[in-house]
């Protein structure tokens, strides 16, 4: 893989949400010094465009930040729920929440299972969505146009969630789990998209004669 490569991975995975901007940044600077792309790592295990040094390591670091990422969006897409004055969008709004709130559990509890201890924090990025998504003042159109920026393309954001499980060789609870998980956003983000559209319509038809 050369370094090219594991950059777009990185960028991919930074612009669907799935690692945060420090992490981002700290893994763009490994990959800087050349540490990935030399594959000088101490044959250590590769995800996400860092060595780490087992696989274990590279799950818990993964479902750590999972585990917080999918909590906050639970609480995001509930307020979202409660505040919304459209009808047709109340629902699939509510079943995202519990998608992103049983994600949230089973990684939490996976983590303890591997006897990993929960480091990561909320981004400030997905920090200022759940602050938004629960602002009752902000009209349901925006909000989903701010979704949509933000995952343009809903199978790219999941294809280093599915390298990421196809990598991982020995844990196979987990590596089941991520599957399943990608195939959850999968469907969350496709339905967010098409809300997009039937909510602005033109910005609905531009996606779609862009594609
Ligand atoms: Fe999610």
């Amino acid at each position: 893989m050369n370094r090219d490569f594991l950059f777009r991975q990185l960028l991919r995975a930074y612009r669907s949400g799935i690692i945060s901007e420090e992490l981002f940044e700290a893994e763009v600077g490994e990959l800087e010094r050349g540490r990935a792309a030399n594959g000088d790592g101490g044959g250590g295990f590769r995800a996400f465009g860092k060595v780490y040094r087992s696989e274990r390591d590279a799950i818990v670091s993964f479902i750590d930040k999972a585990r917080v990422a999918e909590g906050n969006a639970a609480e995001a897409f509930a307020a979202w729920a409660s505040v919304t004055p459209t009808d047709c969008i109340r629902s699939g709004l509510k079943m995202i929440a519990e998608r992103e709130g049983y994600h949230s559990r089973i990684f939490a509890n996976r983590l303890m299972e591997l006897g990993g201890e929960g480091h990561a924090q909320v981004s400030e990025e997905s920090r200022q969505f759940a602050a938004c998504a629960a602002d009752p003042s902000m009209p349901d159109n925006e909000k989903l146009l701010r979704v949509a920026s933000s995952i343009p393309d809903p199978e790219a954001a999941i294809r280093p969630i599915l390298e990421f499980a196809e990598s991982i060789k020995d844990d196979l609870e987990t590596k089941e789990a991520l599957r399943l998980f990608a195939e959850d956003e999968l469907s969350s983000t496709r339905w967010l998209l098409y809300a997009c559209g039937a909510l602005n319509p033109a910005a609905g038809a531009e996606a779609s004669s862009a594609r």
